[in-house]
């Protein structure tokens, strides 16, 4: 998942536009909040047209949905707003419409935008991943067990949890008067949309209902405050640890860096390890899908990097000193 650091941005400021893809049914609006230029994967707000029916489908990616307004019938039921799915690529989606129309998010995580149409899923398609769920009426606001912890009033729902990489999709609001008054960044790009509520941010201000970023790793975000409350959907690549700190004038190689020293002193084994075998560590548990190219594609820096002006060199030979 490449894709530009986008922040701040809100949707509200573009009109939709109608979505004219291979095997996608008229009435498919939608605005692009974030692409992956080599992919095609992206996020989207969608806007359904009262009316729109979309007949039983599979895609060649990941896709999440997430319903803001008003309703979706999938296969016999009706969807209302919080409704969310993750349907695995592959797995066949029933044909779904919406009678007064419906306003959602929409992920494709590894392809463009498209559908197929089928009442089969394909072969290799991991059902037992589908995700289906009322999260407003279902599911309860949960602390975050994350460590370290973010600050008292943002709570959490978690959607998706993925056990090979740790990324998320997660709900997380916080609530009226929230205040942080540190910094943050993590080892992972980190999305998010405002589904209600505004929120303060130190470096890009005021973020209001329909606001939206795509944030690669190591960038600085916070202190944050709210005075209203926000509800926000959210997502990472991969596990969220909160480096916090507080130097606003750290660029994303000091931090990248700062992250790599704390993991010299907390995995001082594993660190020696990595350096070990020309860096190729074969992983029996997932044998088939660890490639040094995937591991290439996580390496966001660079573009986080380039979107902030910081000067830095493309020798990609390894410094092992990280400065902390
Ligand atoms: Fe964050």
């Amino acid at each position: 998942m490449a894709r530009k650091h986008i922040e701040p941005f809100v949707d509200r400021d573009i009109h939709f536009k109608k979505l004219e893809l291979k095997g996608i049914p008229g009435g498919y609006n939608y605005k692009m909040l974030s692409i992956d230029e080599d992919t095609g994967a992206c996020t989207m707000t969608v806007q359904w047209d009262a009316g729109y029916r979309q007949p039983p489908s599979v895609a060649y990616s990941d896709v999440e949905i997430f319903i803001m307004d008003g309703a979706l019938k999938v296969g016999d039921r009706v969807w209302a707003k919080g409704g969310y799915f993750f349907v695995p690529r592959g797995v066949s989606l029933p044909a779904f419409s919406t009678e007064k129309g419906c306003f959602a998010l929409v992920m494709y995580n590894d392809t463009e935008p498209h559908i197929v149409e089928s009442d089969q899923d394909m072969d290799g398609a991991e059902r037992e991943g589908l995700i289906q769920l009322a999260t407003y009426d279902d599911m309860s606001w949960q602390m975050p067990t994350l460590f370290p912890q973010t600050a008292t009033g943002c709570l959490l729902k978690l959607l998706h949890f993925d056990e090979k990489t740790h990324a998320m999709t997660f709900l997380y609001t916080m609530t009226p008067g929230f205040k942080q008054d540190n910094i943050s960044y993590h080892d992972c790009a980190e999305e998010a949309y405002h589904v209600w509520g505004t929120s303060w941010m130190m470096q890009f201000g005021n973020l209001p209902t329909g606001g939206y970023f795509w944030r690669p790793a190591y960038v600085n975000h916070g202190a944050f405050a709210s005075d209203h409350g926000i509800l926000g959907f959210g997502r990472t690549d991969g596990d969220l640890h909160n480096h916090f700190h507080w130097n606003p004038y750290s660029n994303p190689a000091e931090n990248a860096d700062r992250a790599a020293a704390r993991l010299i002193r907390q995995k001082p084994e594993l660190n020696k390890w990595m350096w070990t075998k020309d860096h190729n560590h074969f992983d029996f548990e997932y044998a088939a899908a660890y490639t040094a190219e995937s591991e290439d594609e996580r390496v966001h820096i660079h573009e986080a990097m380039h979107a902030m002006g910081v000067e830095h060199d493309h020798d990609h030979d390894h410094h092992h000193h990280h400065h902390d």
